[in-house]
């Protein structure tokens, strides 16, 4: 966080299935594992493309997390569906260490492109449709604190879950 990359609208891919935008997906799948993500957007390591990826197997790390499939989106278009909104906590790999509470919209159609071209076209609820908001937000130069409406849950992640530091998920 203060890297102006992040706060820059990403580019759309022009061309799919090219070695470099494998290598790209392949640097950012090596960074989110090897950081316990559940999520990462491409200009989270500096490049402005529409390209996020996220997943979350079972992980007894956290036991109450919904699974989320692993997936490859590019130039996704969100459709929200309703105006049910839902308060969740959110980490961010560009802000290490702290987590907030977010208003996020509970349902959700996104639709977009894996690395191939092929269609993505999927209607999602709750955590998955959360993940894809955050990433989502990545590619719009927007950081989840800015979507906090109460400040005051926003802090360290072990002063504010002392007992279980890995509350909530790094996106
Ligand atoms: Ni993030």
């Amino acid at each position: 966080m203060g890297d102006a990359r992040l706060l820059e609208p990403a580019e759309a891919v022009a061309v799919f299935d090219t070695s470099e935008l494998r290598t790209l997906v392949a640097d950012m799948r090596d960074t989110m594992l090897a950081l316990n993500g559940a999520g990462l957007a491409a200009p989270q390591i500096g490049v402005g493309l529409q390209v996020v990826i996220f997943g979350v197997a079972n992980n007894p790390r956290y036991p109450d997390a919904e699974t989320v499939p692993d997936t490859v989106l590019l130039n996704p278009v969100l459709e929200y569906l309703g105006d049910e909104m839902e308060e969740g906590w959110e980490g961010c790999l560009s802000l290490p260490g702290m987590r907030g509470k977010v208003p996020r919209h509970k349902h959700l159609r996104y639709r977009g492109f894996d690395l191939k071209g092929q269609p993505i076209d999927r209607t999602v609820s709750g955590f998955h449709a959360r993940v894809v908001q955050h990433e989502c937000d990545h590619l719009k130069g927007i950081l989840y604190p800015m979507r906090i409406t109460d400040m005051r849950l926003f802090g360290f992640t072990e002063v504010l879950f002392p007992d279980s530091a890995a509350i909530g998920m790094d996106e």
